[in-house]
């Protein structure tokens, strides 16, 4: 008998592991099966109602850890929460936070499924690298990539698991506030620095605790704003849709970036977040994107104020038509989509799509391994402000300085016994180089140009504010109050200017000036800035001015009269010390305009790759029949690529040779100045005739090289069918036979060319 009942509880304890091991085959919890077998099962465990959930995202501006809320919107959220009708929070922030909203996910929800947690880490977490903009101009992408990959260490250390960024943008309007998130007005340097981002936050493992998912915005035209004023209209050809706003999208992609933000405008006619165009033809069908597209905060509903939806159903009916996976706290999807769906106005086929692809980005995480993995107490305080994320915030800033003018050899500085007398609000300003996308971050916690210029001890430093730069203490909401009036420190700026040897100002925007919502349209020095330096000007004419700001500005009477001008941005929490160490030659400036800087606000959109036009010349003197202005140049001040340093380099032998379908580009540049320092390369192309014009010159290849005093190299380019081609107005990629034409040097004013032929 007790044989028989050993026998018998053998073979339960086979059936039952064969049975385990069938469930296991079979179901979503087996993490051997592939992401889409698992993906499917889960799926058709969901109801319909929990499909929509994971489609719903919810801000979450209560304090997680503390009651939950009984009244009000926080308390729905809580109760959808608990429901397993909410897919993603964005902004719960702090492992112990992040803790307490995921445990409802898993543990109160019937099927336990985590949530993605979003966060804007537009330029680092609580470490601030430069802002975007300020980075791009490096045009180093492993510098770049590293800064991404340092946001992403410590963004995952506080439990967050998805970036919003990069930004990409392109944008041609220095009015537009959010230049500053973007990587400037070119379509070759953006994809690449787009790619650059995407790899750094997500690394080549999305299940490794310190990688995120990062998310490729705003699907698109936003940067392309009429009048550069925030969330307007966008209306933009073909032509320009195709080659300049869509390559940065499609740069992401073949990065692998595994989600996409739509935008707020109405892109010719239809809003971005209804536009089926935009979302489904181009994005999932043509580019074969598999991740998901969340809205923009709230612009699912912002769609009945751009006149294109009746009400909020009918907003999120347009919407998920359209391909807009995930409701970014418009409230449209938990709402209505089922009701919708009931009505036979939504095919539930959409709602599985999407549901599908936004649980395959949290399967790729390792989610539903491990729902806690970005909650470690421990990692979180061992990796915020730590040494690695601190020396490449210093680093990506020291290559983010662009020299923009140097007469009289004022820089660098020398070390020692000079007297300099430092001058402007800024200078003194712990808070505003941190930028304005800045959430995480605590105030006062950069290092000021003061603070980076006293560990140079060999000179004697004076400072005086001279004027404020803005009024009260600016904030991320609110409108930046600008000083106007308030000259009162005039006199003892200028006091301490007329005993200086050299005068350092540091002039510009506050951080709050550029950014979401900042659009501007007077860009010169805020307030009472420009009087300030050309009275100091009046007493003592050795100044470097040091600007702060994160869009172009126009400095006209600054290029006229001021020697030497170091454009800095808003450099991050490392700002002073990398400001000190280029202001005295231990870093030589090696950063390149990513944007142009117009003489005039007038100009606006000013870009370099603009086209010639039927009439680009002065046909006769006085004679106006030409395209250009009566009061200005067409030209801008300081042009996209600009950048010196503290050493100069030659480009000499130009040589192309066509190597099949391939073209060979070389060129011998040389270092013949005094110090050994960087310079970017940059290669332009010009097709001469085409059926689709051409502008006068597009970068297509750059190339950063170190070279020492003498020191020369041969620097080769390979143009392929990618660089020689175009979209055309049918949306087919073309490479037109005809004469091109080949320039290169260090900036797009650049100083050598040829020509070459490519045949039938
Ligand atoms: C609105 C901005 O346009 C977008 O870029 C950002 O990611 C979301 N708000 C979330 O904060």
């Amino acid at each position: 008998m007790k044989k028989l009942n050993k026998i018998v509880s053998f073979l339960t304890l086979g059936v039952m592991l064969l049975s385990c091991g069938q469930k296991n085959e079979s179901t979503y919890e087996n993490n051997e099966l592939s992401v889409d077998k698992r993906v499917e099962n889960l799926l058709s465990k969901m109801t319909l109602e929990e499909k929509i959930g994971q489609m719903n995202q919810y801000n979450g501006f209560w304090n997680v850890t503390g009651p939950s809320p009984i009244q009000g919107d926080a308390a729905k959220k809580y109760k959808d929460l608990r429901k397993g009708y909410v897919g993603s929070m964005l902004n719960v922030r702090g492992v112990d936070e992040v803790r307490a909203i995921q445990k409802i996910a898993v543990e109160e929800t019937r099927l336990g499924i985590p949530l993605i947690i979003g966060f804007d880490v537009i330029h680092g977490y609580e470490t601030m690298s430069p802002i975007p903009l300020a980075e791009a101009a490096s045009w180093d992408l492993e510098a770049i990539k590293k800064s991404a990959e340092m946001a992403a260490l410590e963004a995952s250390s506080v439990g967050i698991n998805w970036t919003f960024a990069p930004m990409v943008d392109i944008s041609r309007d220095a009015r537009w506030g959010r230049v500053m998130e973007g990587a400037g007005e070119d379509t070759y340097l953006g994809s690449k620095i787009a790619i650059a981002r995407v790899k750094g936050f997500q690394g080549d493992d999305l299940s490794k605790h310190n990688t995120i998912v990062a998310c490729a915005k705003h699907f698109a035209g936003y940067g392309f704003a009429e009048s550069g004023r925030d969330y307007n209209t966008v209306d933009v050809g073909t032509s320009t849709l195709n080659n300049v706003i869509f390559p940065p999208f499609q740069a992401s992609i073949e990065a692998g970036v595994r989600t996409f933000m739509n935008s707020f405008n109405e892109l010719n006619g239809v809003p971005a977040t209804g536009n089926k165009f935009l979302q489904r033809t181009v994005l999932k069908e043509k580019w074969g994107f598999d991740g998901f597209v969340v809205s923009d905060w709230g612009s699912i509903s912002e769609m009945i104020s751009h006149g294109h939806a009746k009400d909020n159903k009918d907003a999120a009916n347009i919407a998920v038509n359209a391909g807009s996976d995930m409701d970014m706290e418009s409230y449209a999807y938990v709402d209505h989509l089922a009701t919708l769906v009931s009505e036979g106005k939504v095919d539930a086929k959409l709602i599985d799509d999407a549901a599908r692809r936004i649980l395959k980005v949290k399967f790729e995480l390792g989610l539903f391994e491990d729902p806690y993995k970005y909650c470690d107490n421990k990692r979180e305080q061992e990796v915020l402000g730590s040494k690695p994320v601190l020396d490449a915030a210093l680093d990506m800033a020291v290559k983010s300085i662009v020299l923009l003018k140097n007469e009289k050899n004022i820089l660098p500085l020398k070390k020692q016994g000079q007297k300099i007398a430092v001058i402007g609000a800024l200078a003194n300003d712990k808070t505003s180089p941190l930028g304005s996308w800045r959430i995480a971050a605590k105030d006062s916690t950069a290092v000021s140009v003061l603070e980076g210029l006293s560990e140079y001890e060999g000179n004697n430093v004076v400072y005086a504010k001279g004027a404020d730069v803005s009024l009260g203490t600016p904030d991320f909401i609110t409108e930046v109050k600008i000083n106007e009036t308030d000259k009162s420190e005039f006199d003892a700026a200028k006091k301490a200017a007329k005993n200086a040897d050299v005068v350092v100002m540091v002039l510009g925007e506050h951080g709050f000036q550029s950014g979401e919502g900042r659009s501007r349209t007077e860009i010169g020095l805020p307030g009472v800035q420009q009087e300030l330096l050309e009275e100091v000007y009046k007493v003592n004419k050795n100044i470097v001015l040091v600007l702060n700001n994160g869009r172009p500005l126009t400095l006209g009477w600054a290029d006229a009269h001021i020697p030497s001008i170091l454009e800095c941005w808003q450099l991050g929490t490392q700002s002073g010390h990398a400001i000190a160490k280029v202001l005295y030659g231990d870093y030589n400036p090696s950063g390149k305009l990513p944007m142009s800087f117009p003489r005039h606000v007038g100009q606006l959109p000013l870009y370099y790759n603009y086209k010639n036009t039927g009439r680009p010349t002065l046909p006769g003197k006085d004679v106006v029949f030409w395209s250009h202005y009566q009061d200005e140049k067409n030209e801008a001040l300081y042009p996209f690529g600009h950048g010196l340093s503290y050493t100069r380099f030659t480009y000499e032998n130009l040589k192309v040779e066509l190597q099949g379908n391939e073209v060979s580009v070389k060129i011998d540049v040389k270092n013949v100045g005094d110090v050994h320092g960087k310079e970017v390369v940059q290669l332009y192309l010009r097709d001469m005739v085409a059926s689709v014009t051409r502008p006068v010159r597009e970068l297509k290849g750059f190339e950063m090289i170190e070279l020492e005093t003498g020191e020369e190299k041969t620097i080769q380019f390979r143009l392929t069918a990618k660089e020689l081609g175009f979209y055309n107005n049918e949306g087919s990629f073309v490479v037109e036979p005809g004469m091109f034409k080949v320039f290169l040097g260090g900036s797009s004013k650049t100083v050598i060319e040829t020509s070459f032929e490519i045949k039938e």
